[in-house]
């Protein structure tokens, strides 16, 4: 076991930080101001190989774990969350396809989506169905070789953009097992957004509700079973929450780095302020909770990439990782004081960028219930 990345491992990392922040760093600011997304930017990403780092080279991905996958999650973080929500967001559809999906269905969307010139989207939650995932009205109604769709969803990141969206709906009775996952296309007949959500932080990377009246798709659409939709989205939000924990260790970095620079060179009552305990210990706490987080993220990548079960451990990483970063970028607002409250830094950006992640890809509180089920069941 090794806790550092192997050079292989640090090269990747290396790459994408000198072109994250050549290419990305920029525009940060400016984008999360007026809430702009640049699609043209996910083939760049592609270009990297950044955008199906765990997809098989055959499919047209790096054919790597999730190892080097939320390495490569974390370093975009560092720069823009939103940017590493976009591609690990393009990367669900990617993971299901790879697992579930027909050959006929990997040979038509994985190659585009892993090269980054298709934008893939998830599509689970509704008005009345978040948490309560199973719950979810969506219907999918079979007539020959065609499903019918109609429904609403919710913050579907990206939606509007995506070339290829999963979407659960429902094919049979009530609960988990009437659930199926369907390929469609975007710009499918009948499928429509809201506007973007005017969201507190992540502006960069849009949400919006999403709407299905009689959207057509062939039946060779149906990705896996009828039935199976739940498990196939349970399984890729196990892994879609190892790459939120990414994300947000890439946050806390930043944020923890942001605050160490201050602290070091702001100076009150004759010495640098990282010199007073108050302020220290602060930092030094960031520094513990970053760690610790990234450690947790490392376990779960790793326990992916052996083939041994990770649902707890992606919950622990995800939930650790995500109250971490909340805490990590609230600390270096208050180091940076009414600096730090300012859009002069970029410290009350990851702070809002924070509280989405405590959010996304199941609360917190959902994560707490996963990790509780599992003990309990001993
Ligand atoms: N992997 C595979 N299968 C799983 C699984 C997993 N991790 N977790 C559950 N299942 C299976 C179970 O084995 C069970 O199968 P059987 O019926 O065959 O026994 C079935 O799924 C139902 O399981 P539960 O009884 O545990 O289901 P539940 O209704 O109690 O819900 C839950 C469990 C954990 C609360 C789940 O609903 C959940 O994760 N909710 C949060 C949803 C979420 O994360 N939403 C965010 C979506 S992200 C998004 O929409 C934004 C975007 O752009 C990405």
């Amino acid at each position: 076991m090794s806790f550092l990345p192997s050079p292989d491992q640090q090269a990747l990392v290396d790459a994408t930080r000198s072109f994250v922040q050549a290419e990305v760093g920029p525009l940060v600011a400016d984008d999360d101001r007026d809430e702009r997304f640049r699609k043209e930017l996910i083939p760049r990403f592609g270009e990297m190989g950044l955008t199906g780092v765990p997809i098989p080279e055959k499919w047209g991905g790096l054919g790597l774990g999730y190892s080097e996958y939320a390495l490569v999650i974390e370093e975009i973080a560092r720069v823009s969350p939103a940017y590493a929500i976009a591609v690990a967001v393009s990367g669900l559809p990617q993971v299901i396809l790879a697992r579930y999906g027909s050959d006929g269905q990997k040979r038509r969307l994985l190659p585009e989506l892993a090269s980054g010139r298709h934008l893939g989207a998830f599509a689970l939650s509704e008005p009345g169905s978040g948490s309560d995932a199973a719950s979810l009205r969506t219907t999918a109604v079979r007539y020959g070789d065609r499903y019918v769709l109609n429904g609403g969803k919710m913050w579907i990141t990206h939606g509007p953009y995506a070339d290829v969206i999963i979407v659960m709906a429902r094919t049979g009775g009530n609960g988990a097992r009437g659930i199926s996952a369907f390929v469609v296309e975007g710009g499918a007949k009948g499928l429509s957004f809201g506007r973007a959500e005017d969201k507190m932080g992540l502006r960069s990377s849009p949400t919006h509700a999403m709407t299905l009246e009689d959207v057509e798709v062939a039946a060779d659409d149906l990705v896996g079973r009828e039935g199976q939709g739940f498990t196939i989205a349970m399984a890729a939000l196990d892994s879609g929450r190892i790459t939120i924990g990414a994300t947000a260790v890439g946050l806390s970095r930043a944020a923890a780095d942001a605050a160490a620079a201050y602290a070091r060179t702001r100076e009150q009552f004759g010495k640098a302020i990282i010199d007073f305990q108050g302020v220290g210990f602060m930092i030094a706490d960031m520094a513990i909770a970053t760690e610790s987080a990234a450690l947790l993220v490392r376990k779960a990548a790793w326990l992916k990439d052996q083939g041994l079960p990770f649902t707890q451990e992606a919950a622990m990483a995800k939930c650790a990782a995500t109250d971490a970063a909340m805490r990590v970028t609230t600390d270096a607002v208050q180091v940076l004081g009414g600096y730090g409250y300012t859009r002069e830094y970029p410290v009350e950006r990851m702070m809002r960028d924070a509280k989405v992640m405590q959010i996304v890809e199941g609360t917190n509180q959902i994560q707490r219930l996963v990790i509780s089920r599992h003990i309990a069941r001993g």
